[in-house]
């Protein structure tokens, strides 16, 4: 350990240029296990990042579940107005979120949150921003009953689509039978959401040897993402995430707003004002970022980290506390515009799905549903 760590220091100090003498993209142009060394703090636990290995396999998914589930998504029967599907808030032309500040749910009130985007959901353990529910089986059930977003009962939901002629055909090829209950409709939903993964970036490329794919600003830029910018202390691993829940200082405590994250489902103190660290694969694609939405400006995000988010010190008691991993990073505008550059070869726009025909409506009924969720609700 104190080896690797001397290691560290050093190619810290040397800058850019190896004892060989080979440039910085030189020492990028390697298989990831040569790349200069990453720097986390001590006690941090990082895996390198790097293309997604596929889903492990689960037994509840089909390709005819998966079928079933992307109607459903895009069904807005399964709100309690019967105007507000999935896809009304998880929209593949706004990176699969809905490119709101935060959400606006039943009746059009506005939620708390950030939709999240739902690429590469199914590699999490701990599902939404306070990690509240246990993988895509336990949550698909949530957005359904909650007052704030679909606001439904899920029988009322059940016997609806029960009473949907063309969906026993589907339950049928799903599942066996047609009989609809709220299990089959979680696990087709999952199913779907499941399939949402983000294609192969320019950087995977990069890191499976294709070393064209990034300039050298991007290297640079990955570069310091893996060391002087800190990122690799909690965007680490394929999925740039750790799963874990850090305070970085975004919460307007003791205001109208106030939002204490993970503490609202541990209960425990250390953990107010404490995200899952989000993924930021696709991140360009996918804002306003951040749980509340503050920022719809990217660079501002970046200049943010680079002040160890001052603004958050505050010594109120109670407050949340400051993740010690927060800390000013003294990267000048060329470097920030580096780690921009960098961040944008981890994912490109996702491309467009096209809503499904739904069951039990004709052709122009479903067209005039995909129009509402298209443009009505956003
Ligand atoms: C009214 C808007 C809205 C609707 C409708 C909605 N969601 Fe969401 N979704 C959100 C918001 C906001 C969050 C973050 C919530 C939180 O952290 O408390 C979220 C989070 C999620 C996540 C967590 C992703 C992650 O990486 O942790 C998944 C999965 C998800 N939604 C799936 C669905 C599914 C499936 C449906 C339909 C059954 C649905 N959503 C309906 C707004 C919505
Ligand atoms: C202490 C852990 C930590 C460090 C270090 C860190 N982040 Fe984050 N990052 C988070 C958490 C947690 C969130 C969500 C915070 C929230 O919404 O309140 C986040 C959010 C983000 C977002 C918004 C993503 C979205 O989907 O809304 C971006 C972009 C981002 N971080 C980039 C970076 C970059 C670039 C670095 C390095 C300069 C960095 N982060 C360093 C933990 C960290």
């Amino acid at each position: 350990m104190r080896v690797r760590l001397l290691i560290l220091c050093l190619v810290a100090l040397n800058g850019v240029q190896a004892k060989d003498g080979a440039s910085l993209a030189e020492q990028y142009w390697r298989t990831p296990s040569e790349w200069p060394a990453f720097i986390v703090d001590e006690g941090v636990q990082a895996e390198e990042i790097g293309p997604l290995p596929s889903l492990p396999s689960v037994s509840w998914h089909t390709p005819e579940s998966e079928e079933l589930g992307k109607l459903l998504f895009f069904d807005p029967r399964l709100s309690g107005s019967g105007q507000l599907a999935c896809a009304s808030c998880h929209d593949s032309q706004l990176g699969w979120g809905d490119g709101r500040r935060v959400s606006a749910g039943h009746d059009r009130r506005a939620g708390q949150r950030n939709a999240m985007t739902l690429l590469n959901a199914a590699y999490f353990d701990h599902l939404f921003w306070d990690g509240r529910a246990q993988g895509l089986l336990d949550q698909a059930l949530q957005p359904i009953q909650s007052p704030l977003e679909m606001n439904a009962e899920l029988e009322v939901v059940v016997e609806r689509l029960a009473n949907t002629a063309g969906y026993h055909m589907r339950f049928e090829s799903a599942f066996g039978s047609p009989v609809v209950s709220a299990e089959r409709i979680a696990q087709s939903i999952a199913s779907f959401v499941r399939s949402l993964v983000s294609s192969r970036s320019r950087f995977d490329r990069f890191a499976q040897g294709d070393y064209e794919r990034l300039t050298d600003e991007e290297i640079e830029g990955l570069h310091l993402f893996r060391t002087r910018a800190r990122c690799m202390n909690c965007h680490s691993g394929p999925l740039f995430s750790d799963g874990q829940f850090h305070h970085t200082g975004l919460s307007y405590y003791g205001r109208r707003f106030e939002d204490l994250g993970r503490f609202h489902v541990t209960g425990k103190a250390q953990d107010r004002g404490k995200f899952r660290t989000p993924t930021l694969r696709n991140v360009r694609h996918t804002g306003p970022w951040m749980h509340n939405g503050l920022f719809d400006d990217f660079t501002g995000i970046l200049r943010m980290y680079n002040h160890g988010i001052t603004f958050a010190a505050r010594s109120k008691p109670g407050a949340p506390v400051l993740s010690p991993l927060i800390r000013p990073l003294g990267l000048n505008d060329r470097e920030i515009a580096a780690l921009e550059a960098f961040l944008d070869t981890i994912g490109r726009r996702p491309p467009f799905v096209e809503p499904p025909v739904l069951p039990g409506l004709t052709e122009s009924d479903s067209g005039a549903t995909s129009e509402f969720l298209s443009t009505g609700t956003h």
